[in-house]
């Protein structure tokens, strides 16, 4: 387990049942984790983050004995999946037990479980005995981190344990299922493909139910760097971004290949062709490239197909929520 010793797992689970806060990595990114039975512990991850406090947050169970204290009325496909993909990164979201606090639900009537895979959560999770609520560990609409140095950056001395466990093996967020209104519909893309959960239950539908009251974590806007991000046309990225900096700007590029020609004024990052390598990359590319003091950030636009559909996503709320869709509405 790398860094991460008995005894820090040991004050990790202390700080937790004292009620405090402990970021932890997980499979797909760090995790600002609080007792998932102690509501003003809950609260203070909403206070730390700066997120609203109706927003739920995902509870972080050690293994599917536990899945019957959180949720009840599970359907069988819920199960199927459950069985198939835990540990790992895929979350559910279930009608919640009668138990379980308003703090992690938001005061809906569903709960969102998942078992992480990742050796240092299991280890945190066994050594605390109890379930632990975790959202990403960033501040309210910024990007995830993957490593532990990038929490430190987002929230500082406001967490007292940040068990390090290196590089995220994942690097992008679990793929969401929901079943709250009678079939299962994917709320969030991620490693787990729709392709294969239809694979385990069949039926699928995709988004959030337009019929639902409200759907939170389908906010457009999230998962953004501060400079203004653009999605560019793949075959169009050269240009662009020759263009602008031929105006005299600055230009963070993120692309999937190399460029064709170099210029002084685009920083350009050549992400892996290959989409779970590019999703493993994705976070701690946009963070490099936001500190790298651009004007804008393009982004090559990633080819279609199942395989990219979470780095699209990502990649679309992250136009949606940086600074400005258009870098001082000059975009050639
Ligand atoms: O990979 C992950 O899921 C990471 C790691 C730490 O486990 N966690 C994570 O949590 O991404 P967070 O809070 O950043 O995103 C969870 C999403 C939010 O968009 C939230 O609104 C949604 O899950 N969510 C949680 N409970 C829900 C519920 N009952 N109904 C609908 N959406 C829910
Ligand atoms: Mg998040």
């Amino acid at each position: 387990m790398g860094r991460v010793t008995a005894q820090d797992l040991e004050a990790a689970a202390r700080a937790l049942r004292a009620g405090e806060l402990v970021a932890f990595p997980t499979e797909t990114v760090y995790g600002l984790g609080a007792d998932a039975r102690n509501p003003s512990a809950v609260r203070r991850i909403f206070a730390v983050k700066g997120r609203p406090a109706r927003h739920p947050v995902i509870v972080h169970l050690h293994d599917i004995g536990q899945l019957p204290h959180w949720a009840r009325d599970v359907p069988p496909e819920a199960q199927r999946l459950a069985e198939h993909f835990w540990p790992g990164p895929l979350t559910l979201v279930l009608p919640r037990a009668a138990t379980v606090d308003d703090s992690v639900t938001g005061g809906q009537d569903t709960v969102a479980v998942r078992v992480p895979s990742h050796p240092i959560a299991q280890a945190l999770l066994a050594t605390f005995q109890g379930a632990i609520a975790a959202p990403s560990a960033n501040r309210y609409g910024r990007l995830s981190p993957t490593r532990a140095e990038h929490v430190r950056e987002e929230l500082g001395d406001a967490v007292k344990v940040v068990l390090d466990g290196g590089d995220c093996p994942i690097g992008l967020e679990s793929t969401i299922v929901a079943f709250q209104y009678g079939g299962a519909r994917v709320l969030r893309p991620g490693r787990i493909t729709a392709g294969e959960i239809r694979a385990i239950i069949g039926e699928l539908g995709m988004g959030a139910d337009p019929t639902s009251p409200r759907v939170p974590g389908s906010t457009a806007a999230h998962y953004a760097p501060l400079t203004p991000l653009s999605i560019v046309p793949a075959e169009q990225i050269d240009a662009r971004s020759a263009t602008l900096a031929g105006l005299g700007r600055r230009v963070g590029v993120l692309a999937w290949r190399e460029p064709l020609a170099a210029h002084a004024s685009v920083t350009w990052v050549s992400a892996a062709a290959q989409p779970q390598q590019y999703g493993h990359d994705l976070y701690a590319n946009l963070r490099a490239l936001d500190k790298c003091r651009c004007e804008c950030i393009l982004v090559q636009d990633v080819p279609a197909g199942e395989a990219w559909a979470a780095v699209r996503d990502r990649l679309r709320r992250a136009a949606a929520g940086s600074a400005s869709e258009s870098p001082q509405g000059e975009m050639p």
